[in-house]
């Protein structure tokens, strides 16, 4: 078994943050939803709209970002953002390899999170996910997340 340890994100660990996203999310993303619905945004596969988004936080919150690595590889991540004025830390995304899924991974991710958002001094947080996501909505009440309400995403063409 291989031994797991979480630990801040580096810039180096970008490409693995970014194949880690393409690979987990098929199935679990408003991108590739929108692709399957409408065809590509701005000629780009949902692949590269939804490395987009992750990359907005690996730029813009670097320091509250963390990594997994199974024997020295970067197997998942963690991004959040820090809500100051409202004292809430959100958990943007989440996402481990699919090969190493199921391993208690996505739990120890999750809980650094909220390790550094106490270490913030936070008082709360959030997270959210997309119906069809059943693995997360397993998850994320398991660990003391209760249910605040349910968006609808719509799009239609110009
Ligand atoms: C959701 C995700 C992060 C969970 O990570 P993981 O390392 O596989 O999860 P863990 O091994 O820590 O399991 C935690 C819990 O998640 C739930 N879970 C995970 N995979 C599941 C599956 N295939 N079926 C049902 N529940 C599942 C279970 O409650 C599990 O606890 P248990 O094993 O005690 O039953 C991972 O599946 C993933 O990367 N999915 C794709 C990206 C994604 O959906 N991210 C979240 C977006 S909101």
């Amino acid at each position: 078994m291989a031994q797991i340890a979480v630990r801040k994100y580096l810039k180096r660990d970008r490409e693995a943050v970014l194949r880690i996203t393409a690979e987990s999310f098929e199935g679990f993303c408003l991108e590739e939803n929108m692709e399957i619905l409408i065809g590509r945004i701005a000629n780009k596969t949902w692949q590269e709209c939804k490395h987009d988004a992750i990359e907005y936080d690996l730029r813009n919150n670097a320091r509250h970002a963390f990594v997994a690595e199974a024997d020295g590889q970067v197997v998942g991540f963690v991004c959040t953002r820090i809500y100051r004025d409202l004292l809430i830390g959100h958990v943007a995304n989440l996402a481990i390899a699919k090969d190493h899924q199921r391993r208690g991974i996505g739990k120890m991710l999750l809980q650094q999170a909220l390790i550094h958002f106490r270490e913030c001094g936070l008082k709360y947080t959030r997270i959210e996910t997309l119906e069809q996501n059943f693995k997360a909505q397993k998850l994320y009440p398991a660990f003391g997340f209760k249910e605040i309400g349910r968006l609808i995403y719509y799009m239609r063409d110009l």
